[in-house]
Formats: structure tokens, C-alpha cells, sequence
């Protein structure tokens, strides 16, 4: 029996360096026993890792990737199962891509509890303010499932990287000073403040993109399970606005209608697509952003929207067009008669794309590869969805819609026969018509923007 000593729960490079010694030395998975720290000394096998031989062998980027997230969880025979795939993938690397097979499978599955902790924790994380001798400084409280507090710790210090932070966890604290990341020990909730002024604002922007119309109480669960609820200054308004919004509803329909047998698929089938992109590591983007947006709205729409990427707001509330653009998108569907909540609302790309100046996060326009990695979300949603009519908002929807460039006063103001059978239509991003410098020439593509929507909505009345 071997012995492979870590540093620590989520000690990749100290994995890999064994893992890959113990592979040159033909080492079987079930002769090693990994520990952490001094942990496990009392059953202490005899020998370390034999040293790193001079044959190498490399494995697929995916495979590093995969390990890398995996790593991370909390299941205890981890290593093992990675040092065995490790194995597997040096002497059978296509076995990586076979979704069936049961150690692929495992291994992923880890990974994808992995991604989910690491984007609730960026989404779920609130600060809350403290002023020391040298100014303010911002302190949050989160509890993660998996070790996954230093691997985010990067992100934390590019969103936020013009504050004093900390984040104290139960096994270890990161901070922040403006310049550097430095760990301390775990803390205790009661390490971190209650309450400051700053939740007042987070729960008046709460309070502004709740949407009644659209709640959801379980899927609200899954998405921000209770546990995070003691940490998040909003939370405090849930019960009330459910209660408000289900009185609301209730009004509205007395008899809800039964959801057919696709309908019922075709929703479980989204939740799950839905819940896959939250962990899309597709493209670099996801890097620097708070979440997936992913599309929005009933499963069965006959109308499709798709827009370009969520911008800033978007990102922090992880729904689409909620904010300036969104705004003004609302006004003309309204003016157009099409209910918002009748039509599936997506984007092309499903990360904020963008530059950071001084504090604002400024939007930069996708880029063809962002573009095609993202379609992978947006063919599945179509191929769910099945709208009748399809909108693209903008050149980089369009450019997702037909996969191809295009030049929207070319094609705009008639549909296009999609292959799919339904009716394509390009039109201009609403964030362009915010955008026109001349007063009388924006009223005048506002009115166009609002007489096209408006023939959308009669086709919708006539293919639906
Ligand atoms: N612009 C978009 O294209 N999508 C959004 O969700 C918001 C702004």
C-alpha cells in the first residue's frame, strides 16, 4: 500500500504531482491511500510516491478541467475516483467523452455539484460594512458544501476588487485589501455583522425586479435554497411578496390551466438545461461574472426574443432585459400589445461580457467564438421551446439565429422561413434605439421598432 500525503481538501497541483507518479509507476488505484495533513497517520502505509519518472504522458485539457472542479467536493474517495479516470483516460482517452460510462459519470456529477456551490456562493454572497482605522471594510458570511472558498476567491477579487473584503467561511477566511488575497482560519456566523445600511438598498432593488407575475415558489427554493436566506438582506421580503403575489394570481385565475404531457416534459427538460448552464464553463466568460442569465418564460411560447448578453443589471439579478434596455423593451412590447409574459425571453450569449473601469463594468460586444460556444444553450432552447416565431434582437442574435453574419437593414422589416419551419425575424437591439443622439430621429425608430413588434404580435395571433 502507498501513501499520498495532500496539503490540504482542495490541493490540485499537490493530486496532480503524485497522482501522475504513482500513473508512471503503474501504481493500481486501490494500492493508494490519500490523506490530507497529518489525517489518517494512524493507519500510515509505508511508502510515498515513487519519484517523478523521465516518461511522460499528457491527457486531455478536459480531463485537467474535470479534475480541477472535482477536486473540490466533499466526498472523501474524490482522489481515488480521480486517480482512476486519470488512469483510464491515459490508456483510453476518447472514454472521457463517453457520457455512459459509470466513472465519467461520477466524476462529473462531483464537478457539477462543484460549479453549482461555486455559483451560489457568487450569487449568494452579501457584504455588509464595518468601518476600521483605515476606512470601510466588508465582511459576508457563507457557508459552501465543497471546498470551494479559495477557488472562487479570484472571481470575488475581480468584482470587487476597489473594496477592503472578507469572506469568513467555517474552514477558511480570504481577504481582500486592494491589492492582495491573504487566508486566514475558518470563522463563525457570529464572526460576521448582522446588519448595515447597505441592505436597504439591495432590498429595494429586491423589490424592484420581483415579478409577481412570474414567481415560482419552487423553483425560487431550488434556485435560492433556505439555507442562504439568513445571509441575504432580500430574504427578509420573501414571505411578503409571495403572499402578495399569490393573492394577486389567485384573483387572476380561478382555474388554472392543466399543463399538457409536453409541456410537463418540456419544463422538466428546461429546469434541467437551465440548471446545467448555471455551471457553463463553455467560454471564458463565465469567469468574471456574477451568474448564467439563462432564458425566461413559458415553455410552450409560441414567441421567441432573443437578445445579444445580459449587461450589468442583468447579471446581478440573473434574469434578461431588466435593465435600461430591458425597460425600454418592456414600453414596446406594451405599445405593441404583446404580453411579456406570453413570450420566451433569452440571450445569444449567456455571460456578461465586459471591461472593468474603475468601478463600472463596461459592456463589450461578443465575439464570434463566445457566440458559437453559446449556441450550444440556444439551439437546446429552441429545439424545447419550439416558437412559432423567433426575434432577433440585434447583429449578434441574428448571428446566433442563422450562424451566419448579417446586416439587419438588409434583412430587417420581413420574416424569414427559418429551417426549422418557424418564421424568422431581425430587427434592431432596443439598446440602440437608447442609443440614437437626435431626439426626433429616436421617436422616429422607436415607432418603427413598436410597428414592427406590433406586426410579430398579428403573425404570433395567426401561427399560434
Ligand atoms: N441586452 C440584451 O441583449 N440582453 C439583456 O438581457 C439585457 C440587455
Amino acid at each position: 500500500m502507498h501513501r499520498a500525503r495532500l496539503n490540504g481538501p482542495d490541493d490540485f497541483d499537490g493530486w496532480r504531482v503524485a497522482a501522475r507518479a504513482f500513473a508512471l509507476a503503474g501504481t493500481k488505484p486501490a494500492d493508494i491511500l490519500w490523506h490530507i495533513g497529518d489525517e489518517g497517520d494512524l493507519f500510515a502505509a509505508d511508502e510515498e510516491p515513487p519519484p517523478v519518472g523521465e516518461v511522460a504522458f499528457s491527457v486531455p485539457r478536459a480531463f485537467v478541467e474535470l479534475a480541477e472542479r472535482a477536486i473540490l467536493h466533499r466526498d472523501a474517495e474524490r482522489f481515488a475516483l480521480l486517480y482512476a479516470l486519470l488512469v483510464q483516460v491515459r490508456d483510453r482517452p476518447a472514454s472521457l467523452e463517453d457520457r455512459a460510462d459509470p466513472l465519467v459519470r461520477r466524476v462529473e456529477a462531483l464537478a457539477k455539484a462543484v460549479r453549482r456551490d461555486m455559483h451560489k456562493m457568487r450569487a449568494f454572497v452579501r457584504f455588509r460594512e464595518l468601518a476600521d482605522a483605515e476606512g470601510p471594510r466588508f465582511v459576508a458570511w457563507f457557508e459552501p458544501d465543497h471546498h470551494i472558498v479559495r477557488a472562487n476567491a479570484g472571481f470575488f477579487a475581480r468584482r470587487f476588487a476597489s473594496m477592503r473584503w472578507s469572506i469568513l467561511t467555517p474552514e477558511l477566511s480570504i481577504h481582500w485589501d486592494g491589492d492582495a488575497l491573504t487566508e486566514g482560519p475558518g470563522a463563525t456566523r457570529r464572526d460576521a455583522p448582522a446588519q448595515d445600511p447597505v441592505e436597504d438598498i439591495w432590498k429595494g432593488y429586491y423589490a424592484a425586479i420581483f415579478n409577481p407575475a412570474r414567481l415560482k415558489v419552487g423553483a425560487m427554493l431550488s434556485e435560492m435554497p433556505r439555507k442562504y436566506w439568513r445571509n441575504l438582506p432580500e430574504a427578509a421580503l420573501i414571505p411578503e411578496l409571495v403572499a402578495g403575489a399569490q393573492s394577486r394570481e389567485a384573483a387572476m385565475i380561478a382555474t388554472p390551466p392543466k399543463p399538457s404531457a409536453r409541456q410537463g416534459n418540456a419544463a422538466a427538460a428546461w429546469s434541467a438545461l437551465r440548471e446545467e448552464a448555471m455551471g457553463c464553463t463553455r467560454c471564458p466568460l463565465y469567469r468574471d461574472t456574477t451568474q448564467t442569465v439563462f432564458g425566461e418564460g413559458p415553455v410552450d411560447a409560441p414567441l421567441m426574443f432573443i437578445g445579444e448578453q445580459p449587461g450589468d443589471q442583468e447579471d446581478l439579478a440573473g434574469r434578461p432585459f431588466v435593465g435600461p434596455a430591458g425597460q425600454l423593451f418592456d414600453y414596446a412590447l406594451e405599445e405593441a400589445g404583446i404580453d411579456r409574459r406570453r413570450a420566451y425571453i433569452t440571450n445569444a450569449v449567456k455571460h456578461f461580457k465586459h471591461e472593468r473601469r474603475g468601478k463600472r463594468r463596461i459592456h463589450q460586444t461578443p465575439e464570434t467564438p463566445e457566440i458559437q460556444a453559446c449556441r450550444w444553450w440556444l439551439t437546446q432552447e429552441l429545439e424545447l421551446v419550439r416558437p412559432r416565431i423567433i426575434v432577433a434582437l440585434g447583429a449578434t442574435a441574428g448571428r446566433a439565429l442563422l450562424g451566419k453574419a448579417v446586416t439587419i437593414s438588409r434583412v430587417r422589416g420581413a420574416p424569414i422561413a427559418l429551417e426549422s419551419g418557424a418564421q424568422g425575424w431581425i430587427t434592431v437591439h432596443p439598446s440602440y434605439l437608447l442609443r440614437v443622439p437626435d431626439e426626433a430621429r429616436k421617436m422616429e425608430e422607436r415607432k418603427r421598432f413598436v410597428a414592427e413588434l406590433r406586426e410579430i404580435g398579428e403573425q404570433v395571433k395567426v401561427l399560434a
